[in-house]
């Protein structure tokens, strides 16, 4: 069942058009990537997705309903969580203060806790910096701030940009690791890469951007065996 469906999505600003017509689509329970070189739109799509910036042209349909023109928080409440590009995690806030933000479409004290609890088993590392103050962490512990925050929404799916961006390789592959734990544990994942490698070898599906434009998509084992893909996005 398709759970996110992006149709001619047109993104443009001013006069600069970011995404060109890009259609793809997400099957509950996959993780599919999205995957381009710098500046081929990856951002601008996932902000359209996840309501923060409008779409010029096409139609963007989560969970069955079309949510176009939905509002940011709205498209949280519907179940759609993202993790940005460069985590953005408040950074004069404790940890614990930054994961009770990311439930801040929720009103279930009792089932916050219980979500509190499960991100603190997930991110032992979380539990343990909880009463630190966010801007201290580590590059990789404040993915897994960002990543345990989103989860405080209760996704159904979760949109993730870049979450190994500028880290170590250890912190990538721990990244990684807990994106497929995320996964296994029943949340759809989008995942946007630069590190096509490891996207494509957690990934189901993916999908190849370039200038704005979708030019391959397919089986991600696939992909990685395409000589075009090998050669621009696998240095090989
Ligand atoms: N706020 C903005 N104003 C003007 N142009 C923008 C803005 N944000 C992005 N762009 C342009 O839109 C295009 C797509 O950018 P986008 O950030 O979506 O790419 P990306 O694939 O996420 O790149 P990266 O890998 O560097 O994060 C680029 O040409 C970029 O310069
Ligand atoms: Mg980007």
């Amino acid at each position: 069942m398709e759970i996110l469906k992006v149709k001619d999505l047109v993104v443009n600003y001013g006069m600069i058009k970011a995404v060109k017509g890009a259609s793809f689509c997400v099957n509950q329970g996959e993780i599919v990537a999205l995957i381009g070189a710098n500046g081929a739109g990856k951002t601008s799509i996932l902000h359209t997705v996840t309501g923060l910036l409008s779409a010029k042209e096409g139609s963007i349909e989560f969970d069955g309903k079309d949510i176009t023109k939905t509002k940011a928080h709205d498209i949280v409440k519907l179940g759609m969580a993202h993790v940005p590009e460069g985590r953005r995690v408040f950074g004069d806030l404790t940890v614990i203060e930054n994961l009770k933000l990311g439930a801040y479409i929720r009103n279930d004290k009792a089932g916050i806790e219980k979500s509190l609890e499960k991100i603190y088993k997930r991110f032992p590392r979380l539990f343990e910096r909880k009463t630190q103050i966010a801007g201290t962490l580590s590059g990789g512990e404040q993915q897994m701030l960002a990543m345990g925050r989103a989860l405080m929404s209760n996704p159904k799916v979760i949109v993730m940009d870049e979450p190994s961006m500028g880290l170590s390789p250890l912190y990538v592959n721990e990244i990684f690791d807990i994106i497929r734990e995320i996964h296994e544990s029943g949340t759809t994942v989008l995942l946007v890469e630069q590190n096509a490698k490891k996207a494509l070898s957690i990934a189901d599906r993916a999908y190849v951007l370039e200038t704005g434009n979708i030019v391959l998509d397919g089986d991600a084992k696939k992909l990685m065996d395409d000589d075009s893909v090998k050669k621009a996005y696998l240095g090989e």
